[in-house]
């Protein structure tokens, strides 16, 4: 069984691809969809990369919302500004009506968040937490932007995990501020409900377990794409011990872009034979992860003839 996850059928299995730039994240994560849902399994792939190219790939039209795209394939393309939005609302929909709570920085957290390049991680942690407790999908396929953010979302449960922890206690402090005014001043019934802080908590349970289904063999699978040159090697194996420290379950190391064999250009056969040596070099170490071998193709991988076409060398 080359995909552990095809076999598994009870709760939403997840499938993240990793990778550098341009190594062919997008073209492995809309192949192996194609060929999940072939499969028969109802598989949703999302792509979170802000430059999203999953359109482009399926050579069709996706957008905002959930597209059913081909038989048992789903697909969308969140925009991660308007889910940081909605993630905002979410979170404070009276507390940023209070104006006491701009001393305590929550706009500037937001704002920051709003701003800074991690927004598209927040996006793909917000879909990964509104997917994970659904079984609407037996799959889900994650194309997500070149490395370095995708790790970073990998540790976003403990960074929201303290700053939400920081908003639930600013928001406690402050709920008894006002029942203490409220009290003195004898305004208002207090019906002791407090649903912003209800909401807070809300989060704060689901990324804990977030957390715990990130790390499950049984539910995810992050998969490396690589090519087999040096400075992608290296870049891989940070990759692969981050991942290991995060506890999160690996499945396999794809290599993409290997030149055919073609022994009546000289300049194919020895590029070939230096990705031989580097794919040797890969099996040693990133042993024992499964390394799936892809060619280099003579046409670009785009529309859903390729795609196939990519699935097929990958799984067979
Ligand atoms: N095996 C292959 N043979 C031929 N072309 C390929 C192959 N794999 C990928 N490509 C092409 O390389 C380009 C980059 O691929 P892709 O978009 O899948 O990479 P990516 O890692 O998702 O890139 P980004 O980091 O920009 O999101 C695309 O034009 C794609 O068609
Ligand atoms: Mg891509």
């Amino acid at each position: 069984m080359v995909l552990k996850i095809i076999s598994r059928k009870r709760d939403t299995c997840f499938m993240f691809y990793s990778g550098k730039g341009g190594v062919g994240k997008t073209s492995v994560a809309a192949a192996t969809a194609m060929w999940l849902a072939a499969k028969g399994r109802k598989t949703l792939v999302i792509s979170t990369d802000p430059a999203h190219s999953l359109a482009d790939s399926f050579d069709t039209r996706i957008g905002g919302e959930v597209r059913k795209i081909d038989k048992n394939l789903y697909a969308v393309e969140i925009d991660p500004k308007l889910s940081m939005k909605e993630y905002k609302d979410m979170l404070s929909p009276e507390l940023e009506k209070i104006s006491a709570l701009k001393g305590f920085g929550l706009d500037e957290a937001f704002d920051m968040a709003g701003t800074t390049p991690g927004i598209d991680e927040i996006a793909s942690f917000d879909s990964f937490l509104k997917y994970m407790s659904s079984s609407e999908y037996d799959i889900i396929v994650f194309d997500t932007a070149p490395t370095g953010h995708t790790l970073r979302f990998l540790s976003l449960p403990d960074v929201l995990d303290s700053w939400i922890g920081k908003l639930i206690k600013i928001r406690m402090r402050l709920s008894g501020i006002t029942t203490a005014v409220k009290k003195l001043i004898g305004s208002g019934a207090d019906d002791g409900r407090d649903s912003a802080l209800e909401k807070l908590e809300e989060v704060k349970k689901r990324i804990a377990q977030a957390k715990e289904t990130l790390s499950n063999p049984d539910r995810t699978e992050y998969n490396i794409v690589m090519i087999p040159e040096a400075m992608s090697i290296y870049e891989s194996e940070r990759s692969l011990s981050f991942l290991k420290r995060c506890n999160i379950p690996i499945g396999n190391i794809i290599v993409n872009q290997i030149i055919p064999e073609n022994t009546r250009c000289k300049f194919c056969s020895s590029k070939r034979a230096l990705q031989l040596r580097r794919l040797v070099d890969i099996r040693k170490r990133f042993s024992p992860c499964k390394v799936l071998e892809l060619n280099l193709f003579e046409e670009e991988v785009q529309g859903k003839k390729t795609l196939r076409r990519v699935a097929k060398e990958l799984y067979g």
